[in-house]
């Protein structure tokens, strides 16, 4: 949250007892509202928490549990297996792509990462294909957005024209009867009515927003890393099984999310050996957590084969990322692809997002 003062968690214990704690909750609207009185917190913020923007992020337990569990008994193991194999042929189909790319250069973030993510997430939830190149502009103007008035008023534009978009496709037949996520959330909610229609509007645009930056920046950031040294491009090219703990290892040294969104403290909370008092907002920085030299052997280097895989890039706690396995198949399938059809490619450039989501902005190899 730029210009705002929280309090920063920054050990691992510490960022696990507070991402577990009853007494760190991210709804609680009386801190809030006294946050913008005081003007600690910009009027904006007001916004975020009305009963139409709830959803999975905004919500506590036991109302978190509820709207978490419509969203879960609908990722279904065959809706997973048949996603992850959409992703394994779109990623070789996109690597392909690569190699019949007309100059030496390319981009991976453009021309693999970003559409590889946009397919992942449209697929799950049914958007038509010709409406999926829109959700970018959105995804970018959400998720790397919000620093100052002007970022704010991008977030918020981006958050409307979503809510039209989902609006239109909840009326339409073709979308609501289909055998997706989305139609299977409308349908459950039909009779369970969890949620009211903005609120669904919400819940659709947040499934969009919290997976498609996020995955396509795990992506592009393993791609930099591996390519930044050689002996991790000859210890993958070894063995492309390794794949996954190249992976698990991009999430903790250089995960996408750098600290959680805000949390309020609702009684004094006593972390590490600082009491923070009630009512006070509080970030966890993942990406400190994951860097503890008390947690991790060596912290600050790369190592894809250490033993330690307690990583809290997708977070903990009742908030853990939905979209972890997704994100996973999706840098896997980029990776083997990507490695095994071009063993030889070379790192030109690479230019990174300077924002709480971390990841490139565009990474040039050269292909041949
Ligand atoms: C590398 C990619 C990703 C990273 C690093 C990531 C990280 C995170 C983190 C740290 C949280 C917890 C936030 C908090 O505690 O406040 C979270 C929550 C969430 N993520 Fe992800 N995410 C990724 C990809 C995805 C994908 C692909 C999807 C969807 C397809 C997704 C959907 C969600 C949802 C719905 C939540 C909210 C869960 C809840 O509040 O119950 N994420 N993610």
């Amino acid at each position: 949250m730029p210009g705002i003062k929280v309090w920063l968690v920054t050990r691992y214990s510490d960022v696990t007892h507070a991402l577990t704690s009853p007494y760190v909750a991210v709804r609680v609207p009386e801190a809030v509202a006294d946050l913008i009185d005081a003007g600690r917190l910009p009027a904006a913020y007001r916004e975020a928490f009305t009963e139409d923007r709830k959803n999975l992020l905004n919500t506590d337990p036991p109302e978190h549990t509820a709207l978490r569990s419509e969203i879960t008994k609908q990722l279904t193991a065959q809706r997973m297996t048949a996603l992850h194999e959409r992703i394994v042929s779109g990623a070789l189909r996109l690597v392909r792509g690569v190699s019949d790319s007309p100059g030496p250069s390319v981009d991976i973030m453009q021309e693999l990462a970003y559409p590889l993510s946009i397919m992942a997430i449209c697929d799950l939830l049914g958007v038509p294909e010709a409406d999926r190149g829109t959700f970018l502009g959105w995804a970018h103007a959400i998720s790397v957005g919000g620093g100052g008035p002007e970022g704010y008023q991008a977030v918020f534009a981006a958050m409307a024209e979503m809510d039209t978009y989902f609006g239109r496709l909840l009326e339409d037949k073709k979308f609501t009867d289909g055998d997706t996520l989305a139609a299977g959330i409308i349908r459950s909610n039909a009779e369970s009515s969890s949620m009211t229609v903005p609120q669904l509007k919400t819940m659709l645009a947040m499934l969009v927003m919290s997976g498609l930056e996020t995955a396509a920046s795990l992506t592009g950031t393993a791609v930099a890393v591996i390519l930044r040294d050689p002996r991790l491009r000859d210890l993958l090219l070894s063995d492309l099984s390794l794949a996954d703990a190249f992976i698990e290892e991009t999430i903790r040294f250089a995960g996408p999310v750098t600290f959680t969104p805000p949390r309020f403290t609702r009684s004094d909370i006593e972390l590490g050996s600082v009491v923070i008092p009630a009512g006070e907002p509080v970030s966890m920085s993942l990406w400190s957590a994951n860097r503890d030299p008390s947690q991790f052997h060596e912290s600050a280097s790369f190592n894809p084969m250490r033993s330690e895989r307690s990583q809290l890039g997708f977070g903990r706690g009742a908030h853990y990322c939905l979209g972890a396995a997704i994100a996973r198949s999706e840098a896997k399938a980029a990776l083997t692809h990507l490695f095994g059809l071009h063993p030889a490619m070379e790192l030109e450039q690479v230019v990174w997002r300077d924002s709480n989501l971390r990841g490139p902005v565009s990474l040039s190899v050269a292909v041949r």
